[in-house]
């Protein structure tokens, strides 16, 4: 489901961004108009223009789609594993590598099913020409007389005891390999969803962030109307993105949650219906009891055809299950290395994605400077009366800065202290929100209005959300979340899935193979058994009559 959505993700990611440094770029500028002309030329200004330079050149980068598939450095998947003969182009080898898009790849992984549909096919047609011909003889041909050995007899019945033993094992072993089977499915896929949904979870809470600035009323400081708009589109887009995963996650992980029960019913179904016809065939055989046997043998041939089949799917299953594996693992450890999943999963290459991750650290960190510099130049300073956009009866303790995470360099700094950091900022400002007038001025002591209080609240939400999911989201944009859910599923589930999945197939072969040999001596000890009762009824008579005479 990850992988089904992440094309649409990526790109929304994509755009996300994109609208994100749109608006910024064109936002911060406004600062200029709003600030009063004693801050026109201070560094609030520089700063902002600082930001807006910085994006701009984000911008270029990001707008650039991901490269298509370079032919000259893409990396076949899985491709000694699929080196198979394609029955789709005179039975040459496939050298596509794993491709769930081609057609090829199928028909070459179908290809190594052949011998198990093979059988499938001779058996049907060969078992079901036997049982005419013996049909036939029944109605047609006279009676002759009957050879009858006892080592034929003895050995019919010894070979039918070892294949009766050998289906039951087989029964066994398929019940207890799709029980396994069946834990292992719903593991990885209890992974992939929970995958999902932490990225929805996560998607939900950057909304969260970016949605503040969507408030309105209070005249903006920081985030002017049009600014407003772009980023209600981020939003949108996040918000759109977030609910279509968790909708194909939900739709699809309940269909493959119905498929997996499907097969795991269908498995037990077969196992006990074998192991039945095992038991009663060997019973009826045992006791002579011709036309129930040969009504077993029916329902036997067709069932048999029907498990070859079945066994040649789960071959196939198989095969798939660790092409894809094997895939997966190259895919992750050739992250540079275009590949047949670049179709399904876009990503950016690393140094855009590095790029990205400075400009977020550059912008949460810019936006810091911004809620600072009006703390400490606004808030923190006591105004005469007569300076009135800056002036609204500030007083009481000066409002603490805001800790930035990033040195100028953004590589990480300490808080210094007097500092409040990320975690209660908000708090910590709450209590120097002061009660406003009509006019907006402070009636009570404090020095922040409560319109001033929300401004810097929506700034901080801004420059929290691109620092705390700053690297969240460009994990999606360079694929490294998908990677690390391909390196989990690698390790933690692949071997249990590539080992049950060969286990049932295992098991099915022992099972059609058993069932289908038990059947012929059914039929091979029925007749036996019928000579040696004609014969010995024979000798009885001769003898009868010998005495007689
Ligand atoms: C692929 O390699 C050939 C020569 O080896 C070169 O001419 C061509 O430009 C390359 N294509 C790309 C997309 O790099
Ligand atoms: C900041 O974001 C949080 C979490 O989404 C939200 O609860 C809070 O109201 C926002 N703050 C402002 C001032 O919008
Ligand atoms: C979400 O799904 C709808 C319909 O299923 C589609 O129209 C829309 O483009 C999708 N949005 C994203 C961001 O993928
Ligand atoms: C996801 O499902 C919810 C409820 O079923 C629906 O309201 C919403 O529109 C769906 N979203 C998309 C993008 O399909
Ligand atoms: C991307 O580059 C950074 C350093 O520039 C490196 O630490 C990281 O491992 C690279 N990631 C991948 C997936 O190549
Ligand atoms: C406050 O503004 C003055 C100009 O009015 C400027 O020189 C000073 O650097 C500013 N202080 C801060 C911390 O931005
Ligand atoms: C904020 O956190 C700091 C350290 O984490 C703590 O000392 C301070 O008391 C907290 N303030 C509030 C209002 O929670
Ligand atoms: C200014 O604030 C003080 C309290 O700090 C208050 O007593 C005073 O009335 C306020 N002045 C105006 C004009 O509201």
């Amino acid at each position: 489901m990850v992988v089904c959505n992440s094309r649409s993700l990526s790109s929304s990611i994509l755009l996300v961004f994109l609208f994100c440094f749109f608006s910024f770029s064109h936002g911060v500028p406004h600062l200029h108009a709003l600030r009063s002309p004693s801050l026109s030329s201070g560094e609030l200004i520089e700063e902002a223009k600082y930001v807006a330079e910085i994006t701009k050149g984000t911008l270029r980068t990001l707008l650039q789609e991901v490269p298509p598939g370079n032919e000259n450095s893409s990396l076949v998947l899985a491709a000694e594993r699929t080196y198979r003969k394609d029955p789709l182009n005179d039975f040459k080898r496939y050298t596509g590598g794993w491709n769930i898009d081609d057609r090829h790849y199928w028909a070459s992984v179908s290809f190594t099913a052949a011998p198990l549909f093979l059988i499938a096919a001779v058996w049907f047609l060969g078992f079901g020409l036997c049982l005419m011909l013996i049909c036939l003889c029944h109605f047609c041909c006279t009676r002759q007389s009957y050879g009858y050995s006892r080592i034929a007899y003895a050995l019919s019945l010894v070979f039918l005891i070892l294949f009766t033993i050998a289906a039951i094992v087989g029964c066994v072993v398929l019940y207890t390999g799709q029980g396994k089977f069946h834990n292992t499915t719903t593991k990885t896929l209890d992974y992939v969803v929970n995958q999902a949904d932490s990225t929805v979870k996560k998607l939900n809470e950057v909304s969260g962030y970016l949605g503040s600035a969507k408030q309105t009323g209070v005249n903006k400081v920081f985030l002017p109307s049009n600014v407003q708009t772009d980023i209600d589109n981020i939003e949108a887009k996040i918000d759109s993105s977030a609910s279509n995963l968790s909708n194909q996650t939900s739709k699809n992980s309940q269909r493959i949650r119905d498929l997996l029960d499907s097969v795991r019913m269908a498995l037990i179904v077969i196992a006990a219906v074998m192991l039945l016809l095992t038991f009663l065939g060997f019973l009826f055989s045992l006791f002579g009891l011709k036309f129930l046997v040969y009504l077993l043998v029916i329902i036997g041939w067709i069932l048999v055809a029907g498990t070859f089949i079945l066994c040649g799917i789960f071959l196939l299953l198989h095969n798939v299950t660790a092409d894809t594996c094997v895939a997966m693992n190259q895919y992750v450890q050739h992250p540079a290395a275009h590949t047949a999943l670049d179709k399904i999963i876009p990503c950016v290459d690393n140094a855009t994605a590095q790029e990205t991750l400075m400009r977020t650290k550059e912008v949460s960190s810019q936006l810091v400077e911004v809620i600072n510099t009006v703390i400490s130049n606004v808030s923190n300073i006591n105004f005469a009366p007569n300076f009135v956009p800056m002036y609204f009866n500030q007083s009481g303790p000066l409002v603490p800065k805001l800790c930035n995470p990033f040195r100028p360099d953004l590589t990480n700094r300490v808080c210094s202290a007097g500092e409040v950091d990320y975690d209660n900022a908000t708090q910590v400002w709450k209590t120097y929100v002061c009660q406003v007038s009509a006019s907006g001025i402070c009636t009570t002591t404090g020095r922040l209005t409560p319109s001033m209080y929300d401004q810097i609240g929506v700034a901080f939400n801004l420059s929290y959300g691109l620092y705390n999911y700053g690297p969240f989201l460009v994990s999606l944009q360079d694929c490294t979340f998908v990677r690390q859910t391909f390196t989990d599923i690698y390790r933690d589930h692949c071997p249990d899935l590539r080992h049950y999945s060969r286990y049932i197939y295992i098991g099915l072969v022992m099972v059609s193979a058993a069932v289908m040999l038990s059947l012929v001596f059914w039929v091979i000890y029925g007749r036996e058994r019928r000579h040696r009762v004609y014969t010995k009824n024979y000798d009885r008579s001769h003898e009868e009559n010998k005495a007689t005479t």
